[in-house]
């Protein structure tokens, strides 16, 4: 069977990992996901925490409606540069540099993927950035048979309030055997 399509940008961003020795990058499985929730907001306003080398920024450029704005933000200097140029051209897209925090003033986000810096720092924050029905992807997570979800034996907090925060309709969703993403969207009214 023929392997499944790469956008040419996510082709460019691994190619800029591999050039910088960079190897957080999101798997496709993750980035079909990012791409899937960009193009359901093709008016929004799409941000992610942690550029790396734009890998899931090229995914979520995938998925751009030509009214969309996608912001990303990455505290590496040398990588958010990199990444930059995968999206020179390309006026719907502002590469930040600096601390994640940076996002605040682009919010309220109808898709966050937060993948550096938020995520676990100031999670209660991450959720108030979200519009009403504002999509959260977070990746990374080792799926578990329990519930509470357990990692490494212990509870994981972490997910478990993403996954019961009352202002969230959240689920864990498997992306290989090994590894699962929390998608949630963020409820009309509290
Ligand atoms: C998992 S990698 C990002 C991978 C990328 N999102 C992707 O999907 O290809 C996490 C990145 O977040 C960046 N990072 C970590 N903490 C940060 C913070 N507080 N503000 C901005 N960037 C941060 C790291 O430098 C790293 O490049």
């Amino acid at each position: 069977m023929a392997e499944r399509a790469i956008p040419p940008r996510v082709v460019a961003a691994e190619r800029v990992a591999s050039e910088a020795g960079f190897k957080k990058s999101c798997i496709p499985e993750v980035g079909r996901l990012l791409r899937l929730a960009a193009a359901a907001k093709p008016q929004g306003v799409i941000a992610e925490s942690g550029t790396g080398s734009g890998v899931g920024t090229a995914w979520l450029h995938a998925g751009l409606g030509s009214g969309a704005r996608l912001v990303t933000v990455e505290r590496d200097e040398e990588l958010a540069r990199r990444a930059a140029g995968v999206f020179a051209e390309d006026r719907r897209v502002s590469v930040l540099t600096g601390d994640w925090r940076l996002l605040e003033r682009h919010a309220p986000f109808d898709v966050f993927f937060c993948d550096g810096g938020g995520k676990r720092d100031d999670p209660q924050r991450v959720v108030e950035l979200l519009a009403p029905g504002g999509l959260l992807i977070l990746d990374d997570f080792t799926p578990s048979p329990d519930w509470p979800p357990r990692f490494g034996g212990e509870v994981d907090e972490l997910r478990l309030f993403y996954l019961t925060h009352p202002a969230l309709d959240a689920t864990e969703v498997l992306t290989t055997p090994a590894s699962s993403v929390v998608v949630a969207a963020r409820r009309l009214r509290p």
